[in-house]
């Protein structure tokens, strides 16, 4: 069975190509590497002895996904990661976020609508649910207006698959993550941030290095036990499986209606302060950092309830917050020995 992955070179696409692969699934990426390089395609073979199928193609071009299809009629699933993810960036830049993430979305669902069946898994993320009343949270939290044009394109996505799925023949799944940490055990794969890091683990770990002088701490004048902002740090590997299983979920028409939606973290909350802590455990080392002023629109907690995911789903978290630290150190270490 051929499963279309867009964005499979990137981050957690290309974790989840290596799990398509170790199950006997043949892939098919589609990167336009704006986010991403051809090079990760080695990092995959390395891991799994097998080359994925790849075409460098710029989702926003329609003629190109249509083109695409008619080429790979037999692609019924496909796994679509491909977007633009940097929250600061799509406020100065909303209309690259809406052209990326929404037109993109749209030309892949105009070719799978056509099909007699098709199985589509969306990279959705807990940013919908925006500061939730109640932690932790579940899917039936209430949908909050959007903090950022990149939490906006998720909703909007959310609902174009809901309206398409209700008349056609596309079964789907929405999955939104928490906050993806760490690299594959193997370190043939990681995160591989552009620029200076948003996140605070690529950061954490490019300190830890000596790339960047100290970390700011975005605020410790929050309302949490040591006033440091909460999160559900999930290891990219557990986020990956989860796709694989969703997957299968759908080709087994296991699933009980046409679109299901699960949160995949960790259940945990874990404050800046824990992450610093954690790093400075697994690397032996301390960690610079200074206390600034909040970042504008972070939320102040987020971590989930994974009741659904597993009960429903059948997947749970293996991996602890110390084991994602571990392996982005361990990840980081690697890529700077390489350069
Ligand atoms: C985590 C915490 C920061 C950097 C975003 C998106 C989400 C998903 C993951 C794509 C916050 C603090 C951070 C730093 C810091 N993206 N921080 N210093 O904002 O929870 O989630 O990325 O799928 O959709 O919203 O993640 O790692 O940026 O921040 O203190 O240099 O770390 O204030 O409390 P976030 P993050």
């Amino acid at each position: 069975m051929k499963i279309l992955v867009t964005g499979g070179l990137g981050f957690i696409g290309s974790h989840t190509v290596v799990e398509l692969q170790n199950e006997g699934f043949e892939v098919v990426i589609i990167d336009n590497l704006s986010n991403s390089s051809e090079a990760v395609l080695k990092g995959i073979v390395a891991i799994t002895g097998k080359m994925p199928i790849f075409e460098k193609l710029d989702l926003r071009e329609k003629t190109a996904v249509q083109d695409f299809f008619k080429r790979h009629a037999d692609v019924t699933g496909v796994i679509h990661f491909a977007a633009s993810k940097a929250v600061g960036e799509s406020v100065e830049k909303p209309l690259l976020y809406y052209e990326n993430n929404i037109n993109t979305l749209i030309y892949l669902l105009q070719e799978l609508q056509q099909k007699p069946e098709a199985h589509f898994i969306f990279s959705s993320s807990c940013t919908v649910y925006g500061q939730a009343d109640t932690m932790p949270i579940n899917e039936s939290a209430p949908i909050q207006p959007a903090m950022s044009p990149y939490g906006n394109t998720k909703q909007i996505g959310e609902e174009i698959i809901t309206d398409v799925a209700k008349v056609s023949a596309i079964n789907a799944i929405l999955l939104r993550y928490f906050n993806p940490i760490g690299s594959h055990p193997s370190t043939e794969i990681g995160e591989l941030p552009i620029g200076v890091p948003q996140n605070l683990v690529p950061f954490i770990t490019q300190t830890g290095i000596g790339l960047r002088k100290e970390l700011s701490v975005y605020g410790a004048d929050y309302p949490t036990p040591d006033g440091t902002c909460v999160r559900d740090y999930i290891h990219v590997v557990d986020i990956a499986k989860a796709h694989v299983i969703a997957l299968q979920r759908l080709l087994n028409k296991k699933n009980l209606a046409k679109i299901e939606t699960f949160n995949l973290g960790t259940g945990t909350g874990s404050s800046v302060l824990e992450v610093i802590k954690a790093f400075e455990k697994v690397s032996g080392q301390k960690l610079p950092y200074k206390i600034v002023a909040r970042r504008e629109g972070d939320v102040v907690s987020a971590y989930a309830n994974t009741d659904k995911a597993n009960n429903v789903l059948g997947w749970k978290t293996k991996s602890t917050l110390e084991e994602g630290m571990a392996s982005a150190w361990k990840w980081e270490q690697k890529v700077r020995n390489n350069n």
